[in-house]
């Protein structure tokens, strides 16, 4: 049962198409990769073409032809073939693109060669994504110079080369009621997982048994993968930004990060807490702590629209340095701090990225140079955090204290909706749970 209608993809293409001006747009998806020998990396669309077809498959290819008497959207995909379904699984097939998918017109992906090239004929532009798929950049390259063979015959081949990015990764970037309820379910699943991960953490447990325990949580939610690779890293490994080894033994005293998140049907939740092993936080970690939680929730409150992207993470880094200097971890002037970047010694990345079907979500955060408003519909992170690695020049309780929060927020109109709130953010409301 698929988990949106199939009309939300034809309003998709219809939109692209709007924008082609008689264009042909040229959408494959990702490849399978090889892990090791038979074996291959779990496949997953690509988000674009994804985007646009909801087809799950691998080897197929998306054609959009305005105009086309015989249908505008044409799908390349794998034939069904009984004796290969029993080891590889169900397909689609040609029939299942047209009905199931809502290709107008369906062929076999091992025709692709032969039948191109015509739909590439007397266009004058190709909306195409170079770069991305090298392999298929020289396959598109050899059709159109089949056609260009052809100028004898009074065929034109396309002059122009278009990469569809800007108009279908402004689409993407506004994200609509359907796409808003994956993500919440999405942020859902996630949020339990890292109540789940506070409620089991023990002393001398192993981080990648709190990684199963993630795990666990997004797989009985219905994600088919996480949308990232977890970090689970505790002590010294929390001021490791994108520590994922994973392996190391929990110790009594020391704070645990975990940032890891569920994708549902392609649609990603990031999410990142930290908290202490032990379930209490000890002077200094609740110091840092509540400093990184007070930059959080005052970049979240600039998530609405009319404030422009930078807002949040401007917030947020003047908060946290007034508050390293409070600590005296900074000495001297706020202002002289914030203009010469003295806090990226401790608070070394953004505070947020866009969020959609790609956990670093597509979309342009700058236009016409300077940052652009934040619009209802609009979904994004906020996540400051602090890292303290050893150093001889930071008092040794401050030492491997790295911590981070991390919400995801959708912009409404009515200020900011923060779509995983059921994780636990609170000192005490952290505490609290993992006494039970
Ligand atoms: N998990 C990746 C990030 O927070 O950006
Ligand atoms: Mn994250
Ligand atoms: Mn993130």
């Amino acid at each position: 049962m698929p988990l949106m209608d199939a009309k939300i993809f034809e309003k998709r293409r219809a939109t692209l198409m709007s924008h082609m001006n008689g264009g042909v747009a040229i959408l494959p998806t990702a490849s399978m990769r090889v892990r090791n020998r038979d074996v291959h990396y779990p496949f997953r669309a690509d988000s674009d073409f994804y985007y646009l077809t909801h087809f799950p498959e691998p080897e197929a290819v998306a054609v959009l032809v305005p105009g086309r008497e015989h249908g505008e959207y044409i799908l390349f995909c794998r034939e069904r073939n009984p004796e290969k379904e029993i080891w590889e699984g169900r397909r689609a097939g040609l029939e299942g693109a047209r009905e199931t998918y809502g290709a107008d017109d369906a062929f076999p992906i091992d025709d692709i060669d032969d039948i191109l090239p015509g739909l590439l004929e007397n266009r004058d532009k190709v909306f195409y994504s170079m770069g991305r798929y090298t392999d298929f950049d020289q396959r598109l390259i050899n059709w159109v110079n089949e056609v260009r063979n052809k100028a004898r015959n009074g065929v034109h081949a396309p002059g122009e080369f278009v990469d569809p990015n800007h108009i279908l990764h402004e689409m993407r970037l506004f994200k609509t009621a359907e796409e808003i309820r994956l993500m919440k379910r999405a942020a859902k699943i996630s949020a339990q997982a890292h109540r789940r991960a506070m409620q089991t953490c023990r002393p001398g447990m192993m981080e990648y048994e709190i990684e199963a325990e993630l795990l666990y949580e997004f797989k009985k939610g219905g994600s088919a993968f996480p949308a990232y690779p977890p970090i689970v890293g505790g002590g010294a490994n929390s001021c490791i930004l994108h520590y994922t080894e994973n392996n190391t033994e929990l110790k009594s005293g020391d704070l645990l990060l975990i940032d890891a998140a569920a994708e549902i049907d392609s649609y990603a939740a990031d999410i990142t807490r930290t908290f202490p092993v032990n379930g209490r936080f000890s002077g200094e970690q609740r110091a840092i702590y509540e400093l990184v939680l007070a930059a959080q929730i005052a970049a979240i409150d600039q998530v609405k629209p009319g404030k422009h992207w930078n807002d949040p993470h401007e917030t947020a880094v003047r908060v946290l340095t007034q508050g390293l200097k409070d600590l005296g971890l900074l000495t001297g002037d706020i202002d002289g701090h914030i203009e010469n970047g003295d806090y990226k010694r401790f608070y070394m990345h953004r505070t947020g990225h866009w969020l959609g079907m790609d956990v670093h979500d597509v979309g342009d955060y700058k236009l016409d140079d300077t940052w652009r408003l934040l619009e209802s519909g609009m979904t994004l992170t906020v996540e400051p955090g602090l890292y303290f690695a050893e150093s001889k020049d930071i008092p040794p309780a401050f030492w491997n204290i790295g911590v981070r929060i991390e919400d995801d927020v959708l912009v409404t109109r009515d200020g900011p909706e923060v779509l995983s709130r059921d994780a636990p953010k609170s000192v005490d409301e952290i505490e609290a749970l993992m006494r039970h």
